[in-house]
């Protein structure tokens, strides 16, 4: 597995080592954490943890991703530069990672002869498209450096099917969020971010008027829809990508207030705390909202949390780990 030790990454190897499995983990850190691998390690026996091998290293580099396939036979590929704000101030670095490094891993892996490939794609692809909600086959221009990097993902993992018969499956991912996903720097997410700024009563901006919507998807189901997509068997689900979400939209004024309330037992500050708004965020699309009829239909994936449920736990974790 790529990107170990990021958010995704670190929830991925959690489950997997839960379930017995041997991971290997590649990671730089480049926005990943070490102390991931200690949380990490806390929640599962000795046993278990001895089933991982981390290799420090960079996806940018065939031998280092060549180190992180021998022998594998699943590759979760999720190491990648996240962010639409950071690729417009890099575009290069973004590509760099992104694409070369997707490249990289797709050569490591079919060398190797891994059984499946599944990669972080992304909600982005759909770009310009105004269909709501998204359905997999109708997508429109990309409005971002990085959004261009995740169609090229796609575009690469469908021709290496063709060309070598390599089985890849792509995983459209919606706002992930949940334990682990970092608060911190320019970048981060806002379900972090806005829950790290609310605890510490700092101000919490919102990005235009707040009916910007999303579909909003806890980590559990992201899981859930890996382990499907690694295990898939009939030929119609491979060489496809899915929408991974949920299926409903939240405004960010919701958000917003659906955070606020369940902090405000623990922090009675935030009884009258609102918002500050500013300018729309650029490259950012207005309406996001996931159809995962294909994603039920091919891979039996059926999201465990809702929104609501998926908050509760992750704000518990971050007011446990403030
Ligand atoms: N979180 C989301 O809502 C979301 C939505 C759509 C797509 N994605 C994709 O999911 C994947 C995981 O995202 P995340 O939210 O866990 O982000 P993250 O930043 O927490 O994790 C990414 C990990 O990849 C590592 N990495 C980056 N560049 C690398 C390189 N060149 N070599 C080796 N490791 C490298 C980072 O150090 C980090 O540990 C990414 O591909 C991201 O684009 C995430």
């Amino acid at each position: 597995m790529t990107g170990v030790a990021g958010f995704i990454g670190s929830n991925l190897l959690e489950t997997l080592l839960r379930l017995d499995q041997r991971v290997v983990g590649l990671d730089n850190f480049a926005t990943g954490h070490r102390h991931n691998f200690d949380l990490v390690r806390a929640l599962v026996t000795p046993e278990q943890w001895s089933r991982f091998t981390f290799i420090e290293g960079d996806i940018r580099k065939l031998d280092d991703c060549r180190s992180a396939c021998a022998g594998a036979d699943y590759v979760l590929h999720q190491a990648a530069l996240g962010s639409v704000p950071r690729s417009l101030e890099d575009p290069i670095t973004t590509n760099e990672s992104n694409i070369d490094g997707f490249l990289n891993m797709l050569v490591a892996a079919r060398d190797a002869q891994v059984k499946r490939f599944v990669y972080a794609a992304s909600s982005s692809t759909y770009g310009d498209h105004p269909d709501l909600p998204k359905i997999e086959d109708r997508i429109g221009n990309p409005l971002s450096p990085y959004a261009v990097t995740k169609l090229v993902n796609e575009l690469y993992a469908r021709v290496f099917a063709r060309s070598y018969g390599f089985k890849t499956i792509g995983l459209r991912y919606f706002n992930i969020f949940g334990p682990r996903q970092d608060p911190n720097g320019a970048y981060a997410a806002v379900v972090p971010k806005w829950t790290a700024a609310m605890i510490k009563g700092e101000p919490v901006w919102i990005n235009g008027d707040g009916e910007t919507s999303r579909d909003f998807c806890y980590i559990a189901n992201a899981v859930q829809a890996n382990l499907l997509a690694a295990t898939a068997e009939t030929p119609e689900a491979l060489d496809q990508v899915y929408n991974v979400a949920v299926g409903e939209r939240t405004t960010l004024n919701e958000l917003f207030e659906n955070i606020r309330e369940l902090l405000l037992p623990r922090h009675p500050h935030l009884a009258e705390f609102k918002p500050n708004y500013r300018d729309f965020r650029q490259g950012d699309v207005r309406h996001s909202l996931a159809d995962v009829g294909k994603a039920r239909s091919l891979l039996s994936y059926e999201p465990s949390h809702r929104i609501h449920e998926g908050l509760d736990e992750s704000i518990a974790w971050y007011v446990a780990n403030a």
